[in-house]
């Protein structure tokens, strides 16, 4: 069976000192599991170090960087490039959050460009999607998404399934503001999403990671957690302490009965 996903995006949060012993704490904590991926993605400055602790102990914790850059090098001030981050060995760039989307200009077109460039450094890109309310409310999410999907995964061949995850993030379910998503609707986009990968790479369109993310907590997280075509949890401010997190490991509890 393949490992359920789980992770969390610290967004521009915690200093280094805070990271560093938040990464301490979740180790340990997460060290019995190992029905589980965890991975955090915490803020580009911290990398190194957290890099050097999760080796330290050993820990089969995945590391992810918040965004990159599709070229190697160049003018492009403020920017990160893949081979920066294949030095520190990051695992995962996160890429098209919709933080991102919303505030810097992301584009799907700039989304599938870091995507190629993210699979050809080795790093297992975690393409964000996501409609906002607007989209939900006049009943276009699908094709909002359908578009979001396939432009992301524009010349990305079958042979890269397994290289890729895709999280689904309701704009309107993220965040302080976010309202946490009805099970069944999640079941539902989920289901659809799923369709379009098998529509694009046949069969191996099943072997796609999907995550779901967006108010992601305690409460919600076995319901989504348990339905198929949920391949892990992408969480924000719920699992920002280690003891938190490890609340939501418990609530997930055992899925080896998942169809
Ligand atoms: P919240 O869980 O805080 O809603 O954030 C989810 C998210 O944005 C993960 O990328």
């Amino acid at each position: 069976m393949k490992k359920f996903l789980m992770g969390t995006n610290w967004k521009m949060n915690k200093t280094l000192a805070e990271g560093l012993d938040y990464t301490t704490g979740l180790t340990t904590i997460i060290a019995p599991y190992s029905q589980f991926e965890f991975f955090i993605i915490p803020p580009y400055t911290h990398l190194w170090k957290i890099k050097e602790a999760i080796t330290a102990q050993k820990s089969p914790l995945k590391l992810g960087a918040q965004n990159m850059h599709q070229q190697d090098s160049g003018q492009f001030t403020g920017e990160i490039s893949p081979v920066m981050l294949a030095e520190i060995g990051i695992d995962i760039i996160e890429l098209g959050h919709s933080e991102r989307r919303q505030y810097f200009n992301e584009t799907d077109q700039t989304v599938n460009l870091k995507t190629l460039a993210a699979l050809k450094h080795g790093f297992t890109p975690l393409i964000c999607i996501g409609e906002q309310l607007v989209d939900k409310d006049y009943h276009v999410s699908k094709e909002m998404l359908a578009k979001q999907l396939k432009i992301a995964l524009n010349d990305v061949l079958a042979d890269d399934i397994g290289n890729f995850w895709i999280a689904y993030e309701p704009v309107w379910a993220i965040g302080v503001n976010g309202i946490p998503a009805e099970t069944p609707y999640v079941e539902e986009i989920h289901n659809f999403l799923r369709s379009i990968l098998i529509d694009r790479y046949g069969a191996r369109g099943a072997d796609v990671p999907l995550l779901f993310g967006g108010s992601v907590n305690i409460n919600n997280a076995r319901d989504y957690a348990l339905l198929k075509n949920v391949d892990g949890l992408f969480i924000g401010r719920s699992a920002w302490e280690p003891d938190l997190f490890k609340a939501i490991i418990v609530a997930v509890g055992d899925l080896s009965n998942k169809v």
